[in-house]
């Protein structure tokens, strides 16, 4: 079966750079949102980033508006009746998905396969709420999602072989890079980048050196491109927190603690570059 009808949930960072990859790949995209205020916001963001491509000479006037024309809007689930794929990119939260991926079980055609861009929930908790749990997939993109490569492909218990097959094609096809990953807490990028972002945390909490230190070590000294307190500013650190619980219920070790000064930012609404402060201040 060939994909071409894709149904994206969730107009907001990740769901509205995912839609914006896909229709450039070619493929009809609908996106969805519960309200046209967040479908707004996502399709302003990928005008936005088409206009500036344009500006670069990357991509011209023309081929700018065929990629918006591909995407359509979606305020509805019901829409997902004739859809080849459903990538889901709604908020972290384990009932509010297993809800969307009932209902979609329900309204996708029998071949469509269903996708999350979970971030760190079980693959495999979110197909056992369907009836066919060897097309549920995990499809975790990284931010932002027009310029990384990287698709971490996850394997649920009962993903068939035909269908990573499927979505390790379409992935090639939105020009990114597919890397294989079985279903475990965090999976393998939040397993690891999680875990070294609390370890600087810690080290700025214990007085160590300051934030600004912490960050130079790690772009000047590894050659990340930003260091892992503004990394972490940028991903959301309720995120953060949130992924961390993960791995540390998940795994049951106390490595996986979260830094108390972590939980005291999230508590106070210092949740990063959104929230306009985090480890940083943003204007
Ligand atoms: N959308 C689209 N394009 C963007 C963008 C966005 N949000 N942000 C930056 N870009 C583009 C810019 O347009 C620019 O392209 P051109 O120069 O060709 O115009 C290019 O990216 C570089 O941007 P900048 O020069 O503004 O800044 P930079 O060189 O610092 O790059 C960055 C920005 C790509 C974000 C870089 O800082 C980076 O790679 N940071 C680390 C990102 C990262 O680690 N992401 C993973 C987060 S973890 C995750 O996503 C998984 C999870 O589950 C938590």
């Amino acid at each position: 079966m060939a994909i071409q009808k894709v149904l994206v949930i969730g107009a907001g960072q990740m769901g509205s750079g995912i839609a914006q990859v896909c229709a450039q790949a070619g493929f009809d995209v609908k996106l969805n949102d519960r309200a046209e205020e967040f479908y707004a916001r996502g399709l302003a963001t990928i005008t936005k980033n088409l206009s500036r491509d344009v500006e670069k000479g990357r991509k011209t006037e023309d081929e700018k508006n065929e990629i918006l024309g591909r995407i359509t809007k979606s305020l509805d689930l019901s829409d997902a009746s004739d859809v080849d794929i459903v990538i889901e990119a709604a908020v972290e939260n384990m009932e509010i998905k297993q809800q969307i991926f009932k209902q979609l079980d329900e309204i996708t055609p029998k071949h469509a396969i269903l996708a999350t861009n979970t971030s760190s929930l079980p693959i495999t908790e979110i197909a056992a709420v369907t009836n066919r749990p060897e097309q549920v997939i995990g499809m975790h993109f990284m931010n932002p999602v027009p310029v990384m490569k990287l698709v971490e492909i996850i394997r649920g218990l009962a993903t068939s072989d035909e269908v990573y097959t499927e979505i390790e094609e379409m992935t090639k096809k939105l020009s990114k890079v597919p890397v294989e990953v079985n279903d475990f807490p965090g999976f393998v990028s939040n397993r690891i980048l999680m875990p070294m972002i609390n370890e600087a945390i810690y080290t700025l909490y214990e007085g160590v050196a300051t934030k600004e230190a912490i960050d130079d070590v790690m772009k000047l000294g590894m050659n990340h491109p930003m260091g892992p307190l503004q990394l972490a500013d940028f991903i959301g650190l309720d995120t953060c927190l949130y992924i961390m619980e993960i791995l540390h219920d998940g795994f049951g070790d106390s490595k996986y603690r979260p830094c108390p000064l972590l939980r005291k930012y999230v508590k106070a609404g210092w949740l990063g570059k959104k929230s306009g402060r985090g480890f940083y201040v943003y204007e």
